[in-house]
């Protein structure tokens, strides 16, 4: 099939080469020209395992281009998914769907055969109701252009696998051609056994953000059980473990440490608070912004603890960051819980030296005011204290004697409960965790 995927993000990118791989001919717009270029060249905009490939591969094919204009992705295709931004507002906890409404509003009069535009992006529920209308207002006389929400749920570091091979596939639309076009898009996906969801595109949207929602409080609940296993003694990585045995929570989703950040989870839920005012049901999904206020305590109690380790203040320490991006397997920094207490620790006047193996040139753009450092061992060296803030492998994998060597004194806040801590005990360091007992 040919479609369009409008709108190359990180989102985007991944959905107009997945849906290249299964063999569609797709063509990505982007109003970004660097974006484009460097896709047209099969090189990815930001670090994703696993895309690169298959940007190069599907691109040699000429299965896959890109664009800059609208217009011909009007004539290119009768199916386009719209992958745009939905932001926080800065005024607000509310979405900003100024992106989203200049696609549609650009795309519909462009239209000369009928089409149908599919949203990918994460929007409040009544949206795909809105946007119809503005769709109807903006076609040539003759024209008919319906709209569908068909949500994503990709991981970042794990979006070529998450978009090949999804959960589910959910699929908001009153058109009754759409549901059959997508299921001809995707079938590749149902053949392999993925669950489809049709349904009314209210529905549809909503999925996206009752699931972040879920997952953020999952997170929460567990980070809430760490504060009380610091009060207590207990250990919450034991707990974690005894109660993912149950079936009906499961393990995962269930680590406790710094919390949740990135350009989803955060802006999902406060969108979602936004959205539920405006339909007058604030008060049912008002536990969320407890959800985000348990969230932001973690950063609060990692620089509270990181202080207490290192004598009471930080003017005059040498703190060594590991980690600035929002997780592991991502050079994404925006909302990094790892990058906002690297700036609270560097406010109160500690000298700070960051180390990521992704994330540098993100995290510096975002936080003038610490060292960055490609090497873990410069980074560490002299250090009165190194915080663990991103759980990646490489950090995973250090030899703690090693690293004893180069500081000023062996001790570590892992604020992702992720290192080996009988290792780093035995290697001599004081270790501390977010909700265990600690390690003297
Ligand atoms: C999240 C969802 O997991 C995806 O399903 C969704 O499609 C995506 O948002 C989106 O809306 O686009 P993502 O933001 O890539 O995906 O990252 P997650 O893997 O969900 O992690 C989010 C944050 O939670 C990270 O900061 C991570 O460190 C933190 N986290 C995760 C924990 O603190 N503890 C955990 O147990 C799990």
């Amino acid at each position: 099939m040919r479609l369009t995927v409008i709108g190359t993000g990180y989102l985007g990118a991944v959905h107009a080469a997945c849906m290249a791989e299964i063999g569609h001919e797709v063509l990505g717009v982007d109003t970004d020209a660097g974006k484009i270029e460097a896709l047209a060249a099969g090189r990815a905009p930001f670090f994703e395992p696993g895309l690169p490939e298959i940007l190069a591969r599907n691109t040699e094919a000429g299965r896959l281009r890109f664009s800059t204009s609208l217009k011909e992705a009007a004539d290119f295709a009768d199916l386009h998914f719209v992958c745009v931004g939905t932001p926080q507002r800065p005024d607000s906890l509310a979405a900003d769907l100024s992106h989203v409404e200049a696609v549609f509003d650009g795309l519909a009069p462009l239209l000369t055969r009928d089409s149908l535009i599919v949203g990918k992006s994460t929007v409040p529920v009544g949206t795909t109701r809105l946007l119809s209308r503005r769709v109807a207002a903006r076609v040539r006389p003759g024209v008919e252009a319906q709209v569908a929400w068909n949500p994503e749920f990709l991981r970042e570091g794990f979006a070529v696998q998450d978009t090949l091979r999804p959960d589910r596939l959910v699929v908001g639309s009153a058109a009754p051609h759409a549901d059959q076009l997508l299921r001809t898009v995707y079938e590749p996906m149902l053949r392999a056994g993925v669950a489809y969801v049709g349904t009314d595109p209210a529905t549809a949207e909503l999925v996206k953000v009752a699931a972040n929602s879920f997952l953020a409080t999952k997170i929460s609940f567990i980070n809430a059980m760490a504060e009380v296993c610091d009060a207590s003694g207990a250990d919450v990585v034991t707990l974690a473990d005894a109660l993912g045995h149950d079936e009906r929570i499961g393990r995962r989703f269930l680590s406790a440490g710094l919390g949740f950040g990135g350009g989803c989870l955060p802006k999902d839920i406060r969108a979602f608070l936004a959205r539920a005012e405006e339909l007058q049901v604030g008060e049912a999904v008002s536990f969320l912004h407890q959800i985000d206020g348990i969230n932001d305590r973690q950063r609060r109690r990692t620089v509270d603890l990181a202080r207490h380790l290192v004598g009471g203040w930080f003017a005059g320490r040498r703190v060594a960051v590991l980690g600035a991006t929002f997780k592991p397997d991502s050079d994404d920094v925006r909302d990094s819980p790892a990058l906002a207490v690297t700036a609270d620790v560097v406010a109160e006047g500690a000298h700070v030296r960051v180390h990521d193996p992704q994330g540098l040139d993100n995290a510096r753009t975002a936080l003038p005011g610490p060292e960055y450092c490609t090497d873990v061992m410069a980074a560490c060296r002299d250090a009165d204290l190194v915080l663990h803030l991103t759980e990646w492998r490489q950090y995973r994998a250090l030899d703690p004697a090693e690293l004893a060597a180069v500081v000023r004194a062996p001790r570590v806040l892992d604020a992702r409960n992720a290192l080996d801590r009988a290792a780093w005990h035995a290697a001599g360091w004081h270790v501390r965790a977010l909700g265990r007992p600690a390690h003297v």
